[in-house]
């Protein structure tokens, strides 16, 4: 975005929009929100998602909005520029470290979403039944050489699109490709929702069991709060800084956390009654959506074209926001290390390449080095997801919302979020304020000690 000297902004307050929900809409609404509601329980764990997006999400995303245009600077450099003392770049560079881990499983699965591009264009699913779609998706995943192909081709495409400097380009296409995506997932829920024993899946996502609320459940809600919205690590410190001066900032938060959420339900919705109509389980983990997909679209009017845009325009919503990811560490490459762009993005890519071989080969029970546990039972692709969203982005956000609580002038945070003052919204701003300095960070302290058990509730 910012190739010469004189930083780009984004044109429009639709453009801001458009950008950051790009960022936001990825694997995590199609892939990861619904397994995760399957593996927690329903619609508990949907409630305090739904939750922890508007106490925490919102509140953090104006925070790292604010650091971002204030300062116009990556993740790193903002902290530098806004004179916080040294220690806040820590924030930078957690964050760095944490778009790794995040790129070592994402591309894994972008790469399952490529391959299924593929399986759909050549017809493999015609004829799908619940046995062969989850035996479809265990020789996607097990390979062992075919699924590190598919992830080595996504990080190839990425690099071609960073390096190429064609970003703008496919941000144009994204943004008429996205709305098609979403039509899809409509289509999928509608006819979802008439398979017969629909309304069991609907009971699933919608009924609130609080039995099914224990800590670890909680935190992974939190987690998965921090990840959909791309919060915690410095993509929307980055993004802030190309916003235009008249963007209203708690507007956009809102916007785009409503928009993120609205899309996620949905493919709950696609999902849940397809699981119990076909007789699978919900709490299938990570193939959940590769299996469900296929099957509902094996009973709509020309499905199999649909079931190839639907995986087509998920593989761009997830390559999209692996470039958001990607981003983050190459700008602290080139910005801050002086590294050329090339050099910048081949080094990143690399190396999330080779360790992200570790998370493609331990993804199933049945895979190469699903016996090494790194994190308690884990192996390497859940320590991976498990370290990234649940620790060290709820941490990053917590950082960011005491560095905007206590050490930042109230009057500075309020004049750069009223846009100095033209914005009406001083109650808004008022209560934001008071999220950000007293709810969002005690509430995720306790959902730490909690899943830590220090701290029983
Ligand atoms: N939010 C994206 C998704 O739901 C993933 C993502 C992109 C992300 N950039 C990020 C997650 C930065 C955490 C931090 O698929």
């Amino acid at each position: 975005m910012a190739e010469k000297n004189k930083r780009e902004m984004f044109s429009t307050g639709f453009a801001v929009f458009f950008a950051t929900l790009g960022s936001a809409v990825g694997l995590g609404n199609i892939w990861k929100f619904p397994y995760l509601i399957g593996t927690n329980g329903g619609g508990a764990f949907l409630l305090v998602y739904l939750l922890c997006v508007i106490l925490v999400g919102i509140p953090i995303m104006a925070c790292e909005f604010y650091i971002g245009r204030k300062s116009r600077k990556n993740a790193v450099g903002a902290f530098k520029k806004l004179d916080a003392a040294k220690g806040w770049k820590t924030i930078g560079f957690m964050g760095t470290a944490t778009a790794f881990l995040i790129a070592f499983f994402y591309s894994c699965v972008a790469g399952w979403v490529y391959s299924y591009v593929f399986k759909a264009i050549k017809g493999d699913f015609v004829g799908v039944t619940s046995s062969t779609a989850s035996t479809k998706f265990m020789s996607t995943l097990v390979g062992p050489l075919s699924p590190i192909v598919w992830q080595f081709i996504v990080l190839g495409i990425v690099s071609i699109i960073l390096i190429a400097g064609v970003k703008n380009g496919i941000e144009r296409i994204t943004k008429t490709l996205m709305p098609v995506l979403f039509i899809l997932i409509i289509i999928c829920a509608v006819r979802s929702l008439t398979l017969p024993g629909a309304s069991q899946g609907l009971n699933f996502l919608f009924h609130v069991d609080f039995s099914q609320l224990t800590g670890p459940v909680i935190l992974a809600a939190l987690g998965l709060a921090f990840f959909k919205l791309s919060l915690g690590m410095g993509t929307m410190i980055t993004y802030g800084s190309y916003f235009t001066t008249d963007n209203n900032m708690i507007a956009t938060s809102a916007k785009v956390a409503i928009s993120d959420s609205l899309i996620s339900i949905l493919a709950g919705i696609a999902i849940f009654p397809a699981v119990f109509s076909f007789g699978l389980k919900p709490s299938e983990g990570p193939g959940l959506l590769f299996m469900t997909i296929p099957l509902v679209f094996s009973k709509i009017p020309f499905g199999s074209i649909l079931l190839v845009a639907f995986f087509f325009l998920s593989a761009i919503a997830a390559t999209t926001a692996l470039i958001s990811m990607v981003q983050v560490p190459v700008a602290y490459f080139t910005e801050e290390k002086g590294m050329g762009r090339t050099k910048a993005v081949l080094f990143t890519t690399s190396i999330m390449m080779v360790v992200g071989i570790l998370a493609t080969l331990s993804a199933h029970p049945t895979s190469a080095l699903a016996n090494i546990h790194i994190i308690g039972e884990r192996g390497f692709f859940d320590s991976f997801d498990y370290l990234s969203s649940n620790i060290l982005l709820p941490i990053g956000g917590l950082l960011i919302a005491v560095y905007v609580g206590y050490f930042t002038k109230k009057e500075d945070f309020k004049l750069e979020l009223s846009n100095q003052g033209t914005l009406n919204n001083a109650l808004v701003l008022d209560v934001i304020y008071v999220f950000i300095k007293f709810v969002s960070p005690f509430l995720l302290i306790i959902v730490f000690l909690n899943s830590i058990g220090i701290f029983k509730f």
